[in-house]
């Protein structure tokens, strides 16, 4: 059992978890990243993170056949796209989903990023589907500190469960407002890209000198430490994708280091965050 469990949804989590983007792509692809997922169920990565938008639903259908039989055995988020937010259209989504997903309910159903509906109306359809048993929290995604703020004044908004943004250690604007908001209200963040996509979203940072030499020291590899780095901020959830069980293994191994004060102080030094205002980040 690792020390890096969290608060989330009520209950506790490992802070690593499972992402999905791009899986489903490819049916020649599909039995790896089955055998994908369920080793990391094995190594105690149990929370999967999914949206009707990966592989236009291919990616649930994978998380569907892998956890099939082991329902209980795992936390299931999903995302519905911002144009189906609300209304008949929420509900239909929804049902796209479980139906794929082979379940009969999502613990965690995220807008993806906002638009389409007002927040209010998406609320409401949430609080719908909890009330149906068809889900059983609601939270965001891709919502700055003013998006929140706004929520929170919307009837029903404060039960968010969870927003879920980039984050990593070369993309750090959420540090400046966004993420220590989230943690004085205690809304989880679900950092995406914590790998910065293997870092194709910032070349180079799976290179970067200190993150090499601090790797070295724990006999970890670059991607290991960037996932701890994230998951040493309270409240926070790193949501890696790995369609390898060798990527899955390193990354649930990553749940059982520590980076040290000193460590931790020098990735600062070397990738520093932001000190104003910075837009949201997103892919
Ligand atoms: N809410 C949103 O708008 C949003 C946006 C983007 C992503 N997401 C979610 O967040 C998840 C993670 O983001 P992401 O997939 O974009 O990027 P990511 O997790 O930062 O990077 C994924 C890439 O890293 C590779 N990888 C995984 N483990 C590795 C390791 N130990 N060493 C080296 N490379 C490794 C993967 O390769 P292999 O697959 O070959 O193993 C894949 O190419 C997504 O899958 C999705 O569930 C949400």
């Amino acid at each position: 059992m690792t020390d890096n469990m969290m608060q989330f949804c009520g209950t506790q989590l490992p802070a690593i978890g499972q992402g999905t983007w791009y899986m489903g792509e490819n049916a020649a692809n599909r039995r790896q990243e089955v055998a994908a997922l369920n080793a990391g169920i094995a190594q105690g990565l149990t929370l999967i993170d999914t949206a009707e938008m990966y592989a236009d639903g291919g990616a649930e259908e994978v998380v569907g056949e892998a956890i099939r039989g082991k329902r209980d055995d795992v936390f299931l988020v999903s995302k519905v796209y911002p144009w189906n937010a609300g209304g008949k259209k929420l509900a239909a989504a929804c049902e796209g989903s479980l139906r794929r997903l082979g379940t009969d309910t999502i613990d965690l159903y995220l807008l993806h990023w906002r638009g389409g509906f007002e927040l209010a109306e998406t609320v409401e359809g949430m609080q719908t589907l909890i009330a149906q048993g068809k889900i059983r929290h609601w939270g965001v995604s891709n919502l700055d500190l003013a998006d929140m703020h706004e929520l929170m004044k919307i009837d029903g908004g404060a039960g968010c469960a969870a927003n879920q943004v980039l984050y990593h250690l070369a993309s750090r604007g959420i540090e400046y407002d966004l993420l220590p908001w989230c943690q004085s209200h205690k809304i989880p963040v679900m950092a995406y890209c914590p790998l910065a996509q293997a870092g194709r979203l910032r070349r180079g940072l799976l290179a970067d000198p200190t993150v090499q030499d601090i790797a070295s020291a724990h006999r970890a590899t670059a991607a290991q430490i960037l996932l701890a780095w994230v998951i040493h901020h309270q409240g926070v959830m790193a949501i890696p994708k790995a369609a390898t069980v060798a990527h899955v293994e390193e990354n649930a191994a990553a749940l059982n280091m520590a980076l040290t004060a000193e460590d931790v102080s020098r990735l600062d030094n070397a990738l520093p965050a932001p000190g104003r205002k910075v837009a949201l980040d997103v892919v």
